[in-house]
This record gives structure tokens, C-alpha cells and sequence, in this order.
């Protein structure tokens, strides 16, 4: 289903990156619940330090998932946010629950802001060569946000040496 606009691209463009749009929205949101699972669970003597990173990721990840699900609504989409179809659709495995050590969360977190981030960069070229630069545009920024905090996670996980 796609409502129709005053946008120039074309409807089946748009329901094409509207799709890109959506998986990533779904992945991203799995991401965000993930941040707080680990905000509220790490243990051990890095506790506040990482409790602390760990929220600082909430609002900016917040803000690029509203980018997201904005621009499916712009392009005459339904953005879907609610949890069933998190569950439904998301490509990243369950977080885990049995783990506390802050090292432990730290590679949990940095591998799904890896892969989350992977999947926005794919998502750069798909919705370009679709002729949409703006969808575009918006994929490079919310993956170069990804990137930053996957460079924080990996950080903690690198000792002196590398
Ligand atoms: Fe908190």
C-alpha cells in the first residue's frame, strides 16, 4: 500500500526504497531495545562507565530512527514500529540474556551495531541507484552514527596492543 503525493520519484521507485526503508527500521529498533537491555544488565567494575556509554547511544539512535520512519511517511508509506513486526522482521539474533560482564556486552552490542550499520551502508547504494539521493543521504548519515558508536564499543575491546 503507498499513498499518493506530490513527490517527484516515481510510485515504484518509491515502494522500492520504502521496502530498504522499512528493514532498516525494523533492524533499528531492535538495536535501540538492545542498548537499553545492556544499559540495565552490565555488571562489574566498568559498571557506571559503560551503563553510561551504553545510554549515550539511546537519543542519537533514537533521532535517526525517526529519520527513517519519517521518510517511509514522506515517500507515501506506512512506517511499522510495533514490536510484533520487530520480531517478525528483524535479521539480528535474540540479545543475550544470561550475560552480565561488560566485556560481554560490549562485543553483544558491537556486533549488532556492526551488522546494523553494514546493512545502512548496502542501503546507501540500493536507494541511490534507485535514484533516490535524499534516501541516500539520510542512510549515509545514520551509518556514519553507527559507525561512531561501533568505533566506542570496539574502543573497550582493544587493549594497548590492538
Ligand atoms: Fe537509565
Amino acid at each position: 500500500m503507498i499513498y499518493e503525493t506530490r513527490h517527484g520519484l516515481a510510485a515504484d521507485v518509491r515502494r522500492q526504497v520504502i521496502r530498504i526503508l522499512q528493514a532498516a527500521l525494523t533492524d533499528a529498533l531492535d538495536v535501540r531495545l538492545a542498548v537499553k537491555q545492556a544499559h540495565w544488565n552490565v555488571k562489574g567494575e566498568q559498571f557506571i562507565a559503560l551503563h553510561e556509554l551504553f545510554d549515550s547511544f539511546v537519543t542519537p539512535l533514537d533521532d535517526e530512527i525517526d529519520t527513517i520512519a519519517e521518510r517511509i511517511a514522506t515517500l507515501g508509506g506506512a512506517p511499522d514500529g510495533i514490536a510484533q513486526s520487530v520480531v517478525a522482521g528483524t535479521t539480528l539474533s535474540a540479545y543475550p540474556k544470561d550475560i552480565t560482564d561488560g566485556g560481554a556486552h560490549l562485543a553483544a552490542l558491537a556486533e549488532r551495531f556492526a551488522a546494523l550499520g553494514n546493512r545502512l551502508r548496502d542501503a546507501i547504494d540500493q536507494s541511490a541507484d534507485l535514484g533516490d539521493a535524499d534516501t541516500a543521504d539520510l542512510f549515509t548519515a545514520a551509518s556514519r552514527l553507527l559507525d561512531k558508536s561501533l568505533w566506542l564499543l570496539e574502543a573497550h575491546l582493544q587493549g594497548p596492543s590492538g
